[in-house]
């Protein structure tokens, strides 16, 4: 168990340990830390995390708004080229222009519309599932968020496979991670594929996700090609990992709590309370980043301009202050479990939170209605990464109804 002094925030290995014990010491001891090696801030505490989060005329996010991107500023990297930068990386008023492009496909009230299709990839998944035991991330995690969501892109069916294979890669390049061979298939395949896409439905367009980004137009000037691939692209690796993480997550933590695990295959109606308990618990993403654009005070602490900050929701999210003192227990009966801030909070507040929420409730409900239970039969295998909390590998099996 590492102490706050051992802590390496910006290196995958500490989050393969208990970071949650150096969370909670922080919490107690120095809430908003001056992580020294880094050379940034951590901030662990429920209400800082939403304030600064709910202030990007104090906290930009143009330059800073990933843990790599604290590393970049540290090793003097120059500034983000403006033409390459997707909306995680705008401050308002650009941001919300952008923004509003596609977020009425992903409000509350267009996931009824959305639901018959996700079901239905769902419903294909489970019925490929084989008999005993079986890899839950390579056949269930990673494939359901990755067909939905190329369902509502518009990728035509025969090529899904191909995302899903491409995946790691637009991951990657959405942690800032990308290795060589990640880069090379970014630019040499990714991209061009959905260059190609877009440039189709400029001049057939159809009613699906691509077609909204192909003829978008920001301040009455239609996006440019590299900006409509960002778009594209920044869709696909905000949606893929982080939905993978919560399915992971969900079945690990259904196995491990076998009392609320049991009451859940005896009641569908309990499975948007899993998946907002496995958001606060488990915390698919480990952390967002901000630059500070002023000196700003924060608690008795201040910030100077041009200093970075992480933010720590899985910290936030098993925050006492917040939760009560049992903040550490997987819990069903909270009231309150869906104000955590696993998608964040405020201006970024995650684009596709009710996507993501309903793909994970919708696959729920159909193993409820097949399954009586399951159970972590193998050795987990953690993903080392310093971004999203998940596993390579969970051997699971379903119990027969
Ligand atoms: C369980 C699944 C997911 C989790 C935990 C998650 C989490 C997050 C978090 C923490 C942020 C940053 C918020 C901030 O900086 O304040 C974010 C932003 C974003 N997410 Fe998600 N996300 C998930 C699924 C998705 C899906 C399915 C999509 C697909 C549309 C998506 C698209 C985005 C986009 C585009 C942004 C940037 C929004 C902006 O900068 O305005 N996410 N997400």
């Amino acid at each position: 168990m590492s102490t706050i002094a051992e802590a390496r925030f910006d290196d995958a290995s500490f989050y393969l340990g208990d970071p949650h014990a150096v969370y909670r010491d922080l919490r107690e001891t120095d809430p908003l830390h001056w992580y020294d090696a880094g050379g940034f801030w951590v901030a662990t505490k429920y209400d800082d995390i939403r304030f600064i989060s709910g202030h990007p005329e104090l906290f930009s996010s143009q330059q800073v708004a990933i843990l790599s991107d604290l590393r970049a500023i540290r090793a003097g990297r120059g500034e983000v080229d403006a033409a390459g930068r997707g909306v995680m990386f705008m401050d308002p008023p650009e941001h919300a222009q952008h923004r509003k492009v596609v977020s009425h496909r992903f409000s509350p009230g267009a996931m009824p519309a959305l639901e018959p299709a996700v079901r239905g990839v769902v419903v294909d998944v489970l019925d490929g599932l084989p008999a005993g035991a079986f890899e839950w991330i390579a056949q269930v995690a990673e494939t359901v968020p990755v067909f939905a969501f190329s369902r509502i892109l518009g990728v035509p069916r025969d090529d899904w496979h191909q995302i899903v294979e491409w995946s790691t890669a637009i991951a990657a390049a959405g942690a800032g991670e990308l290795s060589d061979s990640d880069l090379r298939r970014i630019t040499e395949e990714v991209g061009p594929y959905l260059w190609s896409q877009l440039d189709a439905r400029r001049s057939e367009p159809t009613d699906d996700l691509l077609s909204l980004i192909a003829i978008a137009e920001v301040d009455g000037r239609p996006l440019d090609d590299l900006q409509a691939v960002t778009y594209a692209m920044t869709l696909l690796a905000a949606g893929s990992e982080t939905t993978q993480s919560l399915i992971a997550g969900m079945a690990w933590c259904l196995s491990e709590f076998r009392d609320q695990s049991d009451s859940v295959f005896g009641d569908a109606g309990l499975a948007a309370a899993v998946v907002e308990e496995t958001l606060r618990w488990w915390t698919p993403v480990m952390s967002m980043a901000r630059q500070a654009v002023a000196d700003v005070t924060v608690r008795d602490t201040t910030i100077r301009k041009g200093e970075g900050v992480l933010l720590l929701y899985p910290s936030a999210n098993r925050d006492a202050d917040q939760w009560g003192g049992d903040a550490d227990r997987f819990d069903l009966g909270r009231s309150d479990g869906s104000r955590h801030v696993a998608f964040g909070f405020g201006e970024h507040f995650c684009l596709g939170a009710h996507l993501a929420r309903l793909e994970a409730r919708v696959l729920l409900e159909e193993l409820v209605a097949r399954f009586a239970g399951i159970e972590v039969v193998g050795a987990p295998v953690l993903r080392r990464s310093p971004l999203i909390h998940t596993f390579d590998e969970l051997p699971v099996r379903l119990t027969p109804r």
